[in-house]
């Protein structure tokens, strides 16, 4: 095969925008591989607003929400496991649970503006959604801004007696209490600090823990801290960190937004410098959670590409083909640092949302988001191709583990994954922002030989997140040939045909990438 290489490599140099770019994947697990990743490591989370439309059908409906369940149904079946939900979130945080409210969520100041931070108070057939969607398991946040013990305890109750037995993951207590003293939410006084949130939070454990009966089942039950991506530095510290007990804190959890104030799609997304970056403090967290022998993990309650007053509405910034290779792109790297597990964050009206699945008539919902409110169909928004491909890259197996790869190109990404030992599959993300208009040209692609998939490998095969640009709307991106639009029901169907299948020869493959797509290299 050397001949055939040469032969490519030279014509393909008389293409001006083709590049070549060797990698040389090692053959058994790399030092600074991953352990062992969850099968259920690419999780939603649902702001509490939103649930009655992700989980039933419509706002008064009791049936499950079928877009949702094929979507969910559609992961489970990938990776082999239920999907992992959490419900809360901000507005979760200032709700109160009133057994006897007929609607699913109530506005407590019908005049005054809906935000997320807006008291609300949720009835019985909130809690259905719990009950009706199948293939999950929950991490459901109880209340805690408002300081009603009891009402958290009858709100757990509650929704432990909706679940499906077994299907709870853990209880989290409050969210972003790094906030709370501050003028915008005023839920706690000047003199809030991380020592006053641990000494509440584990008072209300305890409580939790005996009013629900959980005391009795064995193991941790919480996710603890539940801090917002903006992290003061007193939040965790190593000696909040060490203070915490495995025998009642399951995982921490963090949120994470890559963008904090919009920013472009090329600097703040496709920017794997940038995201290493921003993860750093949480590679920190890591090892000292892990050298102060708790041992507890880390994991994302909520993570989305961009927030803030320029970012959280900028459709341009968080539904495009380059937010997939984002999603791509952080959730591996995610991995090999030893997080534990994320949930993307899903809303209604939320450009960095994977799915809606409803119509939403915006002028008339309670559930409008103050950031925009179009009525927008039943669809996938980009993102969600990111996610479906990390899917697929994780498998059935149960034995993934992930190490990043080094490259020679500042824009583009690679990494391998391995099962035992055995190299099993290649991830590449061209981050290269390529926006399909005149002023960029032709668009490019690189030749990425991958070296050392070993002699005994015949043939791999090329899957491709692709779409004709970075700027691409989910309507034409594709994962693998498919695309799910909106009269699918949230199941994908097969619209185009570039899978290939490629021969190896002496543990060496050609493959072509071009500028903003990912391609997954399975070896057969
Ligand atoms: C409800 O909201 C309106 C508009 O923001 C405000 O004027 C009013 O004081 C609020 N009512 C209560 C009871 O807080
Ligand atoms: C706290 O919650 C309990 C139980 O739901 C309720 O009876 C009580 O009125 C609430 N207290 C306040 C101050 O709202
Ligand atoms: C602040 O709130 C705490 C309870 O969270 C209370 O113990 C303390 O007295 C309050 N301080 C002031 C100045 O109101
Ligand atoms: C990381 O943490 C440091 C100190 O705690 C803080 O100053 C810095 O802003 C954080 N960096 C990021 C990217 O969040
Ligand atoms: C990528 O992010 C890094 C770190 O924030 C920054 O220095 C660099 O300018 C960014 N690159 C682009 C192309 O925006
Ligand atoms: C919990 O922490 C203790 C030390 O505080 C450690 O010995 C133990 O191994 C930890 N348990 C787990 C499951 O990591
Ligand atoms: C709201 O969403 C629509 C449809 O995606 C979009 O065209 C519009 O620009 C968005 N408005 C704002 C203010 O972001
Ligand atoms: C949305 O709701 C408003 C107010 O109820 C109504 O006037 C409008 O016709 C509805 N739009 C659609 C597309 O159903
Ligand atoms: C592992 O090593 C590779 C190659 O040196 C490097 O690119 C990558 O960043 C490392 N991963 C971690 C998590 O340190
Ligand atoms: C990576 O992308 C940035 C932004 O488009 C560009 O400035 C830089 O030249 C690219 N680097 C390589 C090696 O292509
Ligand atoms: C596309 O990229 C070119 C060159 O980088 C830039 O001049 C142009 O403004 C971009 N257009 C859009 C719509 O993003
Ligand atoms: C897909 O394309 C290949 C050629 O690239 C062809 O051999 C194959 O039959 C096509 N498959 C379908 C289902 O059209």
């Amino acid at each position: 095969m050397p001949f055939a290489r040469s032969f490519a490599a030279v014509a393909l140099s008389a293409l001006p925008l083709s590049r070549c770019l060797s990698i040389v994947v090692p053959g058994t697990v790399p030092d600074n591989a991953s352990d062992v990743v969850d099968q259920a490591f690419v999780g939603f989370g649902i702001e509490s607003t939103s649930f009655q439309l992700y989980a039933l059908s419509g706002q008064t409906g009791s049936q499950t929400n079928q877009w949702t369940q094929n979507i969910l149904s559609g992961f489970a079946d990938r990776t082999g496991a239920p999907v992992n939900i959490r419900v809360g979130g901000t507005s979760l945080d200032n709700a109160r649970f009133d057994a006897t409210q007929e609607p699913a969520v109530r506005y407590e100041n019908a005049t005054a503006p809906h935000t997320l931070h807006s008291p609300i108070t949720l009835g019985q057939r909130w809690l259905a959604g719990l009950r009706a969607l199948a293939d999950v398991t929950w991490v459901l946040q109880l209340p805690f801004a408002r300081g009603n013990q009891t009402n958290a305890v009858e709100f757990a109750n509650a929704g432990l007696a909706s679940m499906t037995a077994g299907t709870l993951d853990a209880l989290e207590i409050g969210n972003e209490p790094q906030w709370y003293h501050t003028a915008v939410y005023n839920d706690r006084n000047a003199s809030w600090s991380p020592e006053a949130y641990l000494e509440e939070w584990d008072e209300w454990a305890r409580a939790v823990l005996v009013g629900t009966g959980l005391h009795q089942v064995e193991g941790p039950h919480f996710h603890g801290l539940t801090l917002a991506g903006v992290v003061p530095p007193e939040w965790n510290s190593a000696k909040v960190l060490d203070s915490l007990d495995n025998s009642t804190v399951k995982a921490v959890s963090q949120h994470y937004y890559q963008s904090t104030n919009g920013g472009t799609l090329q600097d703040t997304l496709m920017n794997h410098t940038f995201t290493k970056t921003r993860m750093a403090n949480y590679s920190q967290a890591i090892r000292t959670l892990q050298t102060n022998g708790n041992n507890i993990p880390i994991v994302f309650g909520e993570v989305g590409s961009a927030l803030g007053d320029g970012g959280s509405a900028d459709y341009a910034l968080n539904s495009r083909l380059g937010a997939a290779l984002w999603t791509v792109d952080w959730l591996l790297y995610a991995m090999t640092l030893g997080i534990r597990q994320v949930s993307m964050q899903l809303g209604i009206d939320y450009p960095f949302a994977g799915f809606q699945p409803a119509t939403v008539n915006a002028s008339s919902s309670p559930y409008a988001s103050p950031t925009n409110n179009t009525d927008h169909p039943a669809r996938v928004l980009g993102g969600f191709y990111g996610d479906v491909f990390v899917a697929d890259f994780i498998g059935r197996d149960g034995e993934l583990r992930v190490a990043e790869l080094a490259t020679a190109n500042e824009n583009i990404t690679a990494y391998a994954g391995y099962s035992g030992d055995a190299l099993r599959k290649i991830a590449l993300v061209d981050l290269s922002l390529w926006n399909g208009t005149a002023a960029q040209g032709e668009r490019p692609s690189q030749t990425v030989t991958l070296q050392g998939l070993g002699d005994a490998t015949e043939r791999v095969m090329v899957q491709r997140l692709t779409g004709p640009g970075g700027m691409a709307l989910a309507t034409e991106i594709s994962w693998a040939g498919q695309q799910w639009l909106t009269e699918g029901n949230g199941r994908p169907s097969t619209t185009r045909n570039d899978t290939l299948t490629i021969d190896v020869g002496g543990g060496v493959v050609d493959v072509e990438i071009m500028a903003s797509e990912a391609l997954l290299v399975t070896l057969l």
